[in-house]
């Protein structure tokens, strides 16, 4: 491997949300990773600050090129520079296409659980939240189509926020899934916003299917957030890339974007994603591989030491999800007294709604030596939880 991701780092006291606990406590909540970023990207960071002056910022031909040339390259998705605008971050890009293209009192169709602060994007604008939960069997999540319909027919829903891989339920919908999604939404006139933050975190192995390349339809209804900074771990330069073909569509979100001033880069925010997709391939493939002996290492372990627990197979993201059903009722419990006896902090899976109330996500984007450390507090926790 030409770049170290077993090295530990110290993040505390660096205002790290992830790292902003007791100390001896052990975080693996958010979706932060503890690898330092590409090498690449951290020196042309540097170039930046060498300026020494960081003043207002524009978004260059260099952006645009670099976001197109790479989902040309990488996931086969023709992008003209045109469909692209910068936003301050996904995010920021979800809740202000809320607010342009539905009304107070509309319904937002969600499949849960899923990532919490899209019920925040959408609860906190006055839309409703309908959940289109996602069936779940043997360890696995499918779409309930019959049960989507329904709620995509309903004359008050206007959007979808699909989430494209799945976070936390780790699936990456299949290009079948994904065009009887787009032609039910087609159907009844409800815009799809496709999150596909996660899709450069698959498995090596799987490939996403970018919503918009599936076929003219989902093309022309959807609106897709794409980025950089959750796979190459620069969340905090608070950059991303929404992409609209259907100009009209387009037209709606670039005024929505302006008027809540999300529309302007800070002046790291350009570098860093042109910078990742420009010079981070290598860095992102060794990544992938150490990402999936993660998981394949926390998987052996708890179906031998916790066989109650299954993990839910993951093909994207970092997130090991799990079903904890067999050992609480509520996850919130089983959490705050894992942190409470072994200062492990993991996120209770109540906060996705569906059928989160009893799954458990373990962040597994960390150091090994973390990693083992997580694990054998998590065995800890819950076996004492069990004995209680
Ligand atoms: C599905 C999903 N969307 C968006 C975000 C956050 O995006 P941003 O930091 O660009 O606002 C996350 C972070 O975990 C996420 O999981």
């Amino acid at each position: 491997m030409k770049y170290d991701f077993g090295e530990l780092i110290n993040r505390r006291g660096t205002n790290s949300l992830k790292w902003d606990v007791a100390e001896g406590e052990l975080p693996m909540w958010v979706a932060d990773m503890d690898f330092k970023t590409a090498p690449e990207i951290l020196s042309a960071l540097e170039c930046k600050l060498k300026t020494g002056i960081l003043g207002y910022q524009i978004v260059p031909e260099s952006w645009y090129k670099a976001f197109a040339g790479w989902w040309k390259r990488r996931h086969a998705l023709d992008i003209k520079e045109e469909w692209l605008c910068f936003c301050t971050g996904v995010v920021p890009a979800v809740t202000s296409a809320v607010k342009r293209i539905t009304n107070a009192g509309d319904n937002v169709v969600l499949q849960t659980p899923v990532y919490d602060i899209f019920f925040h994007s959408v609860e906190n604008t006055g839309r409703h939240v309908l959940e289109n939960p996602l069936l779940y069997s043997d360890g696995e999540y499918s779409v309930d189509f019959y049960d989507l319909e329904e709620k995509l027919a309903d004359p008050l829903t206007t959007m979808m926020i699909l989430c494209n891989p799945h976070n936390p339920a780790g699936r990456v919908w299949t290009e079948e899934e994904l065009a009887r999604i787009g032609s039910l939404c087609k159907k009844h006139g409800v815009t799809v916003l496709s999150d596909e933050i996660h899709c450069d975190l698959t498995r090596p192995g799987i490939d996403y299917v970018p919503f918009a390349r599936v076929n003219a339809d989902c093309a022309d209804i959807s609106v897709t957030c794409l980025s950089a900074t959750k796979a190459f771990n620069i969340a905090g330069l608070q950059s991303a890339g929404v992409m609209i073909s259907n100009r009209a569509l387009r037209e709606k979100i670039v005024r929505g974007l302006n008027s809540d001033e999300v529309a302007e880069p800070n002046a790291f925010a350009i570098e860093g994603a042109v910078c990742a997709f420009e010079k981070g391939e290598s860095w992102l493939e060794e990544l992938r591989e150490y990402i999936a002996a993660n998981e394949d290492t926390a998987v052996s372990f708890i179906n031998e030491k916790l066989p109650q627990i299954i993990p839910v197979k993951a093909q994207a993201t970092y997130l090991l999800w799990l079903d904890c059903s067999a050992v609480c009722l509520s996850a919130e419990k089983l959490c705050a007294h894992i942190r409470q006896t072994t200062g492990l902090y993991v996120t209770a899976g109540n906060l996705y709604r569906g059928n989160g109330k009893t799954f458990v996500r373990l962040n597994l984007a960390c150091p090994r030596e973390r990693l083992s450390d997580g694990l054998a507090r998590f065995e800890k926790g819950v076996k004492t939880y069990m004995e209680k």
